[in-house]
């Protein structure tokens, strides 16, 4: 018997806070049926559920700072192996360090899978920090509402994240997006790049 496997349509939504990574990956997982993997809302349900690795993100997430990368890792490898059926997943605010990406690659590679795409959302600081403080008024998160903690956020993705685009550079695997202008555009650009390669 020939042996078959489907492969899996895999997608990292990549950009700093506040740029739209959430908001987009609800349109997208909509139309495409993947399957949603946010590192930053497991992580939030981890610490409203008062688990021990809740509690060991809460510190770091308070001060915008990552989570310890072995944290989250196993976290993402326990989601993916829950999720068998997944024709492909969305990964959002995850891979956020090299570290991140390797163990990634060899999770999917476990599963005869790779990452398709990455796509960036670029916006300015400026926008950034009006968004987050904008959303802080409202969100009940930690991390909205105080500006120090928001451009921590923001050199944390300068200093160790940006690294994520060069590692998937060196695949060609990069594309980047404007990340301004209002959700309908934006959606119909990212859209356009799947849709050249699902
Ligand atoms: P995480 O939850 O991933 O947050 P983030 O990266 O800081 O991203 P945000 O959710 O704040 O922004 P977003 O890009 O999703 O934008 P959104 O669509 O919400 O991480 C939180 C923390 O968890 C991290 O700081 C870290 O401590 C930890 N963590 C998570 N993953 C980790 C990992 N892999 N490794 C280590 N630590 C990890 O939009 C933002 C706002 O802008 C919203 O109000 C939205 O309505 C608005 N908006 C969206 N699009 C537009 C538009 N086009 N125009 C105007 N406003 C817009």
């Amino acid at each position: 018997m020939v042996y078959q496997h489907n492969p899996m349509f895999n997608l990292i939504l990549f950009g700093p806070p506040g740029s739209g990574k959430g908001t987009q990956s609800e349109n997208i997982i909509a139309a495409y049926g993947l399957q949603h993997l946010s590192t930053g809302n497991l992580l939030r349900s981890e610490i409203a559920g008062q688990t021990i690795l809740g509690l060991k993100a809460k510190s770091f997430m308070d001060q915008g700072q990552l989570v310890p990368d072995e944290v989250v890792i196993g976290m993402v490898d326990n989601f993916m192996n829950a999720h068998p059926e997944a024709k492909g997943f969305l990964f959002d605010g995850f891979p956020r360090t090299t570290a991140q990406c390797i163990a990634l690659d060899a999770l999917l590679k476990n599963k005869s899978n790779e990452i398709n795409v990455v796509l960036a959302l670029e916006v300015s600081e400026e926008e950034l920090v009006k968004r987050l403080l904008g959303r802080g008024l409202t969100s009940g998160r930690s991390d909205d509402t105080n500006e120090n903690i928001i451009r921590a956020r923001i050199q944390e993705y300068n200093d160790k994240t940006t690294a994520v685009a060069t590692y998937y550079a060196q695949f060609n695997k990069v594309v980047s997006v404007k990340g301004e202008g209002t959700v309908e555009s934006i959606y119909a650009d990212l859209k356009a790049e799947i849709d050249t390669r699902i």
